[in-house]
């Protein structure tokens, strides 16, 4: 298989020390047994548990990343964390322009490029988020918006093995709707086809895109079988260590 499934959970703004540490075990634990060798995981905890969770982690094929970087490597940022710090402390990946901070924190298209950029030059691999709101959804708009949103946050530097995509259609995020699957296909058709515009048919083709928005146990299997949807950004379900890996295992081809 030339694209190795990812499995990624975004715990969001959400764990405190005791059970983010025991959560981060739990999923470790998990993965270890699993012994899966063609699926990767990954969890992406608040900044302030990143560190017990490398330790929690230790020893085991689970990989660490955070939800955000700045584009600096250091400097007068007050309240911000660079790249270099994350790997520093442990961290292989950093998601970058979830839509919350699109929409929360007003990034745009140009920061998330900076931010993409900086982490890749970091030696860190980031996972670029996508997505149309429903009124572009509604307005026939989807890949327009998912096209012009890779144009302008995924850097040249990019390839297949230092990007991830995650198309998230924001109104599928924490909404407990999905897509059709004969939806989420085409976008994600739609998106390796921009990227080998833009990066070349190699890269696109190394490329994994992972779908997220309301993710489940119940939905994961029928997405996860799609062609192009090579993985999941999970937010809900990540916080669970069942749910994480029956969705893990609902990969299984
Ligand atoms: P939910 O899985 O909670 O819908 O969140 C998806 C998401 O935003 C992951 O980044």
């Amino acid at each position: 298989m030339i694209r190795k499934t990812l499995i990624a959970g975004n715990w969001k703004m959400n764990g405190l020390l005791e059970d983010g540490i025991a959560l981060a075990k739990g999923v470790a634990q998990e993965v270890k047994k699993a012994g899966r060798k063609d699926c990767e995981f990954l969890i992406c905890p608040p900044f302030t548990l990143l560190s017990s969770a490398k330790k929690a982690i230790k020893g085991t094929k689970l990989m660490l990343g955070a939800q955000d970087c700045h584009y600096a490597e250091k400097g007068a940022h007050t309240g911000d964390i660079s790249a270099k710090m994350l790997q520093d402390i442990g961290c292989q990946y950093v998601i970058v322009g979830h839509s919350e901070r699109r929409t929360n924190h007003y990034e745009s298209n140009e920061l998330i490029k900076q931010k993409a950029e900086a982490a890749i030059n970091t030696g860190l691999k980031v996972i670029i988020c996508i997505g149309e709101t429903e009124a572009e959804k509604d307005a026939g708009k989807t890949i327009a918006v998912c096209s012009a949103q890779i144009e302008g946050s995924v850097p040249e530097i990019s390839n297949g093995q230092n990007t991830v995509i995650a198309y998230e259609p924001v109104w599928a995020i924490g909404t407990g709707r999905t897509p059709t699957t004969a939806e989420v296909e085409e976008v994600h058709a739609a998106i390796r086809k921009v990227v080998a515009k833009k990066l070349g048919r190699a890269n696109a083709n190394k490329m994994r895109i992972l779908y997220g928005g309301s993710m489940k146990p119940s939905n994961a299997k029928e997405l996860l079988a799609l062609p192009d949807v090579d993985g999941g950004l999970i937010g809900g379900a990540s916080l669970k260590v069942a749910d994480f890996m029956a969705i893990g295992e609902a990969s299984k081809q």
